[in-house]
């Protein structure tokens, strides 16, 4: 997915645009560009492949104007090249548009209607640029050109339009990927998330599907693509700008890791039954308590917590619970239990898998709750329920402290809705305890930061590949640990259930082969440690991660107790700190992997 950026009504267009598209880079950063008018005649448009960082050095003083729009690329349509960035421009260089989504017939688009029109990119957003200029020149006016554009699209998209000889308006239109609309002094601002902006505004206008926008730098005006208009109310989005920087860290990702205990306390707090005011909605409750069956849908990192989450809410709510890839689900879905109700699990609230579950169930006519960090998302907004993470911006493409957000929420909801039908198990698990176990247990991790530091130069300093192997949790935990250091260090990790590892998987490990183990489930430790023998009777080298009472002589790292169903909140941030430590190490940019983009607002 990209970040996009407008502004109209601003003598410091360049600045606005620029600074927004810093804040937006977690959302790709294969090139960027932006384009700028000064409504007098004059503009510049400039772009480059690569970070942020290239584009602000190829800005001079010049480039100055009162208006425009930008973009930060996450290649899908063409390979991250000059031509490629946007603003794409119309042939007859009257039309610039920025655009992030995947407009799925964009071929066919263009060849029904630009047959003689020879394209300069490879880029799906090309063709809707050049499809706006077209109706234009057969005597369209360029707000009803537009929309006849955006109504021929199908996919995706979240764009913004300038008209070269009208740069008093700035068009945007939305469908299915975010935008959102700030309000300011005397000037309007368009981000693709509002912490692209909140240092100019806290004043922001959610946009449907099927909008579009017409902004001068004072009036604004929302219509559907049949033209009725349409009016809204901004909200105030309170994310402190503060919470979006480093502070004294090299890298979100480990102030991230670092902020999990709080995040820990915060939903203890922000849970805590309260009868004067229920936190967790009772129709919501009730909806959960009528279901024979709970689906929980997500993608990489929620998934993984959905895999911790199936056990928590088996055991303390007595409901049969299935964990789903959003990508699989919505293409080949299940049979369905007769009263399902599915769980959404998303830090961002806009990834595309995911969302193309939620239209589907919806469809017929299931309900669904979201379990977000974003509560102005497309899925907090589109699901009939939602239950916020309060984990603060998580900017690190790496998910971590949402991760185990998702699995505290997931505990608190669990045992909130065992209490509400009664179940035992439920009555007597003090969620609030637990989550201050996991606190402190994490703590006492992090306060081992230097000893987990050296065990990863020791696994992983020259390793290609790697293993993660467990039982039960231990075996969600492992996949989750896997991908941490995969998608940072790009070492082909591989989480394992440690039981299959000698149904062939074995054949992999050679002298000198990095193995995590994590023993922190009673049921299966002494399995999962004849396993980890296996594993070093050829030659592999074994990390044993443990908790207390499972502990022996010889573990690597011992960690603290806390319910068995909920030890990965304290295991996973041995994981998170191997892989921070390893790509490092390696020298890459931990927060801004290579092909990775923070939110996928793509299929
Ligand atoms: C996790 O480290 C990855 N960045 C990725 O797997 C992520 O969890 C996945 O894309 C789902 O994102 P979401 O939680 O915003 O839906």
């Amino acid at each position: 997915m990209c970040g996009i950026v407008g502004v109209i009504g601003r003598q410091d267009a360049t600045q606005v645009l620029l600074k927004g598209l810093e804040k937006l880079e977690y959302r790709g950063y294969d090139s960027a560009g932006l384009y700028v008018n000064d409504q007098q005649g004059h503009d510049h448009l400039v772009r480059r492949v690569g970070r942020i960082a290239a584009l602000e050095a190829a800005i001079t003083p010049a480039v100055t104007g009162t208006m425009g729009i930008g973009h930060t690329r996450w290649a899908t349509n063409g390979k991250p090249t000059e031509a490629n960035a946007h603003p794409q421009r119309s042939s007859d260089d009257r039309f610039y548009l920025v655009h992030n989504g995947v407009i799925t017939n964009a071929q066919a688009l263009a060849a029904q209607y630009l047959p003689a029109v020879t394209l300069a990119s490879d880029t799906d957003t090309e063709v809707l640029v050049q499809l706006v200029a077209a109706f234009v020149q057969s005597g369209t006016a360029t707000v009803a050109a537009f929309k006849q554009a955006l109504s021929l699209c199908e996919g995706s998209y979240a764009c913004c339009l300038v008209d070269r000889l009208d740069p008093s308006h700035l068009y945007v239109g939305k469908n299915k990927s975010p935008l959102l609309i700030g309000q300011g002094d005397g000037f309007h601002v368009v981000a693709s998330d509002a912490l692209a902006m909140l240092d100019l505004t806290d004043q922001f206008i959610e946009l449907k599907d099927g909008e579009v926008v017409t902004l001068t730098a004072t009036t604004c005006r929302i219509e559907t693509l049949a033209g009725e208009q349409r009016l809204r109310e901004p909200i105030t989005v309170t994310i402190t700008d503060g919470a979006a920087d480093k502070g004294p860290y090299p890298y979100y990702m480990l102030k991230e890791i670092n902020e999990q205990p709080a995040v820990m306390r915060r939903l203890v707090t922000a849970y805590a039954p309260d009868a004067a005011a229920p936190v967790v909605d009772p129709a919501l409750l009730k909806l959960l308590a009528a279901a024979d069956r709970l689906y929980i849908v997500a993608a990489g990192t929620s998934y993984h917590a959905g895999l911790v989450g199936k056990p928590l809410f088996e055991r303390l709510a007595n409901v049969p619970t299935e964990v789903h890839l959003a990508s699989e689900f919505g293409y080949h879905q299940p049979l369905l239990s007769a009263h399902p109700v599915f769980i959404f699990l998303s830090q961002s609230g806009e990834t595309a898998d995911s969302r193309q579950v939620l239209v589907a169930i919806q469809k017929q006519g299931f309900k669904s709750l979201t379990i977000t960090n974003v509560a102005t998302s497309t899925l907090a907004r589109e699901a009939d329920f939602a239950l916020g993470l309060h984990a603060g911006p998580e900017i690190a493409v790496a998910s971590t402290k949402a991760y185990t957000a998702q699995i505290a929420v997931e505990a608190l909801l669990a045992t909130a809705l065992g209490q509400a039908k009664r179940v035992p198990a439920a009555a007597s698990f003090d969620v609030a305890h637990q989550l201050s176990l996991a606190a402190a247990g994490q703590q006492a991790v992090l306060d081992a930061t230097d000893r987990i530091h050296a065990l990863a130069t020791a696994m992983f300093e020259d390793t290609r590949d790697a293993f993660f192997i467990g039982r039960g949790v231990d075996h969600a935990v492992s996949l989750e640990a896997a991908l941490k250091l995969k998608e940072i260090s790009y070492v082909q990790a591989e989480g394992f259930a440690a039981g299959e590892l000698k149904h062939g998987t074995i054949a992999l490990i050679t002298p000198g082969t990095p193995v995590t183990a994590f023993i922190s489930d009673p049921v299966t430790a002494a399995h999962t440690r004849s396993n980890a023998q296996e594993v070093e009777a050829r030659g592999g080298h074994v990390l044993r991660v443990a908790t207390q009472s499972l502990a022996q002589p010889g573990d690597d790292l011992v960690v603290a107790d806390l319910d068995a169903a909920l030890t990965p909140l304290v295991t996973i941030v041995v994981g998170q700190l191997l892989a921070y430590f390893t790509s490092f190490d390696r020298g890459y940019d931990v927060d801004r992997p290579r092909n990775l983009a923070k939110s996928v607002t793509v299929e």
